[in-house]
């Protein structure tokens, strides 16, 4: 199965290359921040997170850790939920004028995006959309190598601490876009599942179906060998569709949401579900980082985009708000029931991994296997049934799929061909689920 799929074809890629940070995994390991930091040679170190985490614990252990291996450093939190280019042009000239040797992250998501970007832009300063790549940006280099990052994700869900990639957005096109490049992917990660610990259900729910859905997109991508070769090695994409190593790790993946998303949300005190989902988050961040996500992160960028006046439970940010991984799921149902005639052998592992028990299920029903079984998983969370719970109808079908058809490179990492009426018709049928 997977040698078929894998199989190259004229003029195709036939190599991939895999590329992960130094992991450390484990109850307490941020204390070890500090003295990674020094096994690196660092002295004076940039340390990034947000307005709330700023003065809890976890960023009171790192700053102790650095003390002791007697590390300089200096706070940077002026960054919001789901990370602008406002953020990151902040970020970056905290870095541009700190004299930082390298950089911590502490946070969710987008306090570990903000670092990678903040980075880039503090390094090698350029207008903002000149390292994102077409059709917004000029898709231009990062001229060269950034500092050490050592990041550590205080959610189970992003994967940014193993990725190559970070979602910004910018503000004059009021969505969200990816910068995408290897030279971003963080040097290590602390991932201390400590961190989840006191998180409310949603945010879990919401993290964990992110999890989820890259390791399905990874899962169910574009084989590497449909996309073309590369002209310069060195210039390989991590995102370069499904591949073997990608779906060793998302199968993993799969499987710790199928068992433990649940009982993570629904029961704070259930430490070994919120460990193995810390765990899942990190396997799917280093199988999605290395193969690319598709359509559900894809359309997901077009809720966000032109979401009414909305905020979510659990979450202490203004109107309007969707976190990231509900706007990524809603519509996660209807898209797999369109792209598994494109690969429905890979959709039916996939569910299966992921708990379906649709062993006997044929080629012609694993779109609705796919669904169903992330509609269960939905239902048992109490997520929005589709996006008509976020508030969208059928006039704003069309303003969706024209915002999403600027995500080219995950449209173009979907297994089946993707036009603009297939993503309206995509988002008509997300709105709710029988
Ligand atoms: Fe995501």
């Amino acid at each position: 199965m997977a040698c078929q799929y894998f199989q190259p074809c004229d003029q195709s890629a036939d190599t991939f290359t895999i590329g992960l940070p130094k992991l450390t995994f484990g109850r307490g390991c941020l204390n070890e921040a500090g003295a990674r930091a020094a096994a690196r040679g660092l002295s004076r170190i940039a340390l990034f997170t947000d307005p709330f985490l700023k003065n809890g614990p976890y960023v009171a252990i790192v700053q102790k850790s650095l003390q002791q291996a007697g590390i300089d450093f200096a706070i940077f939190s002026e960054i919001r939920i789901e990370t602008d280019d406002t953020s990151v042009m902040n970020g970056a000239k905290f870095i541009a004028e700190g004299n930082f040797d390298g950089v911590i992250s502490v946070g969710g998501g987008s306090v570990m995006d903000t670092a990678k970007a903040a980075l880039v832009y503090g390094l090698y300063p350029a207008d903002f959309l000149d390292y994102f790549g077409p059709p917004i940006g000029q898709g231009k280099p990062i001229p060269g190598p950034l500092r050490p990052h050592l990041a550590c994700p205080t959610t189970s869900g992003t994967g940014s601490e193993c990725t190559s990639v970070a979602v910004i957005r910018i503000n004059d096109l009021n969505t969200k876009f990816v910068l995408g490049s290897p030279l971003i992917m963080p040097d290590e990660a602390l991932v201390d599942p400590t961190c989840c610990d006191s998180l409310p259900a949603n945010i879990v729910a919401s993290t964990g179906f992110d999890l989820l859905s890259h390791a399905i997109e990874c899962y169910t991508a574009k084989a590497y060998t449909r996309w073309g070769k590369v002209d310069d090695p060195l210039k390989r994409p991590y995102l370069q569709g499904a591949n073997p190593w990608s779906d060793m790790a998302a199968t993993r993946a799969l499987e710790i949401a199928g068992e433990f998303l649940e009982r993570g949300v629904n029961d704070a005190s259930d430490k070994e579900a919120r460990d193995q989902l810390m765990w899942g988050a990190t396997l799917a961040g280093m199988a999605f980082g290395n193969s690319g996500t598709h359509l559900p992160h894809a359309l997901s960028y077009g809720v966000t985009h032109l979401m009414h006046d909305i905020t979510t439970r659990d979450y202490e940010v203004e109107s309007p708000f969707i976190p990231h991984g509900i706007s990524v799921i809603a519509s996660a149902p209807a898209i797999f029931r369109y792209t598994a005639a494109g690969a429905p052998e890979r959709h039916l592992e996939a569910a299966n991994s992921l708990g379906a028990n649709a062993w006997d299920a044929g080629n012609d029903e694993a779109g609705e296997v796919v669904a169903g079984r992330i509609i269960e998983l939905m239902k048992k969370t109490a997520m929005p049934n589709g996006i008509g719970d976020l508030g969208f109808g059928g006039a704003d079908i069309k303003r969706l799929a024209a915002s999403t058809i600027r995500q080219v490179r995950a449209i173009a990492n979907a297994p089946r061909e993707t036009n603009l009426q297939d993503i309206e018709n995509i988002y008509a049928a997300a709105i709710n689920y029988a």
